[in-house]
């Protein structure tokens, strides 16, 4: 626990976000980011569509205050969007409403995710709204909300540790939904701090969405729940394109693979930019043994 508050703590310090976006991928961040720029997330997105893999695409962005910044992070989504159309390869775009303005203006931010949902809706591309820390998690379903009176092609994330997420799943249940265990540190009074508890919620919400016959992304690298879905699947009929698992570009490629060779859909969150700093350390949060990536990338150079 104290080493995953740590890389938290670490993904949060904006000064090294900042020293970060200066520089190139580091530290081994290249093995789960899939380049600083479009022309070389459009190659990734090839490489893995070659292999039966779909793919959602995240400009990478944390910590924008200025409409300066959360301008030019829309423009360059909206021109992700136009490279997935004219180069027809199969993603969609995930995208961070903090990113595009939430925590500056509202009404801003919801012109921003307007305009890159309209464009999207254009060429039939879908738009994720990945889900962040609790103090955003209303504002963000709101935004969702609003927008999908007028575009269908909006879905969204529900966190399976927040204590509130069956109130939500209920409530967005003719969305297509990605479910998550959830990334950020949360208080107690609000989210689950155990495993068992979280692992115990999210196959619950995981279940629910499946039976409700929406399209649901189960997004985890665990195999004891993709072991679990695959059973429940199977027990329910669930036909598979009412469902796909999702994992992180350089997480457990082996097992990407072979989910996607065994017929299931595979989508894997691809994310890219120069700002990968914070990405990076939430993961190495979750998971500390992903630092042995870090130290095989910089002693096998
Ligand atoms: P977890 O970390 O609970 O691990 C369970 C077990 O799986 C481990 O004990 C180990 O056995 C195995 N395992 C896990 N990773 C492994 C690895 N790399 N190699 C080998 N074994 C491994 N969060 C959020 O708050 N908002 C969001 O919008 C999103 N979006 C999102 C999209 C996608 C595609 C993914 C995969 C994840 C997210 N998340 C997220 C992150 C999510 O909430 C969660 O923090 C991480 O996925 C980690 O939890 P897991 O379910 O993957 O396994």
């Amino acid at each position: 626990m104290l080493l995953r508050d740590f890389f938290i703590h670490l993904s949060e310090n904006q000064l090294l976000n900042s020293a970060a976006q200066k520089y190139g991928l580091k530290l081994g961040a290249q093995s789960v980011v899939a380049g600083t720029n479009i022309s070389e997330v459009i190659q990734s997105i090839k490489e893995l569509n070659a292999l039966g893999i779909s793919c959602t695409v995240d400009n990478l962005g944390e910590f924008v205050f200025e409409k300066s910044e959360a301008t030019a992070a829309k423009e360059q989504i909206l021109a992700v969007i136009e490279a997935i159309h004219a180069e027809g390869v199969d993603a969609h775009i995930s995208l961070k409403p903090s990113q595009l303005g939430l925590d500056i203006d509202i009404d801003f931010c919801y012109d921003n995710l307007r305009e890159i949902v309209a464009q999207a809706a254009e060429y039939d591309i879908f738009v994720n709204f990945d889900m962040e820390n609790y103090d955003r998690l209303q504002v963000s379903f709101d935004l969702v909300e609003e927008l999908s009176k007028t575009y269908d092609n909006v879905g969204t994330v529900i966190q399976a540790y927040f204590f509130r997420a069956k109130e939500d799943i209920e409530k967005f249940k003719d969305y297509r939904l990605r479910i998550v265990k959830g990334a950020y540190k949360e208080s107690e009074s609000v989210a689950y701090q155990d495993k068992l508890d979280i692992d115990l919620n999210y196959i619950d919400l995981i279940e629910y969405h499946l039976l409700n016959g929406k399209f649901t992304s189960i997004a985890t690298h665990d195999h004891n729940v993709i072991e679990h879905v695959k059973r429940f699947v199977k027990d329910h009929n669930i036909p598979n394109d009412k469902f796909e698992f999702q994992m992180l570009y350089g997480f457990r490629k082996e097992m990407q693979i072979s989910l996607a060779k065994e017929g299931y859909n595979f989508c894997t969150y691809v994310p890219f930019g120069k700002d990968w700093y914070g990405y990076f350390m939430r993961r190495l949060a979750e998971r500390p043994q992903n630092l042995n990536l870090v130290t095989k990338q910089v002693f096998n150079k």
